[in-house]
């Protein structure tokens, strides 16, 4: 998998992100909202426990509307404060003040009894590689911008951006790594782009692209290609190719640009807005697993 996620780096990223969390009040935690789960690693929450909690469901605007809302409640109901935005443009970035408000409750009243005044909440953004930290540090404190230097009892060598009088977040964000050990999970980065495509096999992907295409959104192939969903999804491939001429002179079907178009355009959201998880309460359902439930359950 990924060279970036050899042993030795995940205990490095986690012994900084452990003396990191010793500064903080409050992770704000980004996942990837189309692929909620597979985008988070637990272990944030043991590493981060006696923290306030903020879970930002990124790139809201590649996900699934009504399911952005369903993840959201999931992550509420768990505990956790929780906004949908899209750090790219720069929606839902208002909403996040009043949620670090509320997640930091608890603390500010505690100030507020010790007659401690002008406390700014400090804050982390963590999460796993390619869900947009730098993206989301770079829009939120983009315009406040001030950095604060090294000051007594703050670590040597840290920045801080101040946010507002009530608000300061360190500059540099914590790595989490993904679960890799989890076949599902690796597809799921895959899908959306977080793995590199050089390490994966591209028309392998395509393929289970397609399968879980046709199931979870019926009609979203059919009307982007104008190919069937009834065959296999090989079938489904060679039919991608041929309305899209990845068709060589002696009528040999080139498998690579098919697949590099279709994965192209589902991560940029030209199939539209697609969830590729289901929540579903306290379990880690593969999209193929909550289907079955959901016919059980009729
Ligand atoms: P990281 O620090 O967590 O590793 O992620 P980073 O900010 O580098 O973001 C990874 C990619 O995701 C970037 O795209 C970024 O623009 C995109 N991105 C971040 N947040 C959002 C979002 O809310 N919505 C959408 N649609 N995209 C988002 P890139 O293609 O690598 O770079 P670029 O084309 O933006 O330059």
């Amino acid at each position: 998998m990924n060279v970036q996620w050899y042993p030795g780096h995940m205990t490095k990223a986690k012994r900084q992100m452990q003396e990191d969390l010793k500064l903080i009040d409050l992770i704000i935690e980004l996942v990837d909202a189309r692929v909620p789960l597979s985008s988070r690693n637990p272990d944030i929450d043991e590493l981060g426990k006696n923290k306030a909690r903020l879970i930002l469901l990124n790139k809201s605007d590649l996900a699934d509307e009504k399911y952005n809302r369903q993840w959201a409640a999931y992550f509420r109901q768990k505990g956790f404060q929780v906004a949908e935005v899209n750090a790219r443009s720069g929606a839902g970035l208002k909403a996040i003040q009043g949620a670090v408000n509320e997640a930091c409750r608890e603390k500010i009243e505690r100030d507020r009894r010790r007659g401690i005044k002008n406390r700014p909440i400090r804050a982390m953004v963590v999460g796993i590689p390619n869900v947009g930290k730098s993206t989301f540090i770079n829009s939120y404190a983009g315009r406040a911008c001030a950095k604060t230097g090294n000051r007594p009892g703050v670590t040597k060598g840290k920045q801080w951006i101040r946010l507002n009088r009530t608000l300061e977040l360190l500059d540099t964000p914590g790595i989490l790594w993904p679960k890799f050990e989890d076949q599902q999970v690796g597809k799921n980065l895959a899908f959306i782009g977080s793995i590199k495509d050089e390490i994966l096999n591209l028309e392998e992907l395509a393929l289970e692209l397609l399968d879980m295409l046709r199931r979870f959104y019926p009609g979203v192939l059919a009307e982007r290609y104008g190919i069937s969903e009834e065959g296999t999804p090989l079938s489904m491939l060679e039919e991608l190719a041929g309305n899209r001429g990845c068709v060589g002179k002696g009528q040999e079907i080139d498998y690579g640009r098919a697949s590099g178009i279709l994965m192209d355009e589902f991560r940029n959201g030209k199939l539209g807005r697609i969830t590729l998880e289901r929540p579903q309460e306290d379990s880690q359902e593969t999209p193929e697993r909550s289907e079955a439930a959901d016919e059980d359950s009729q």
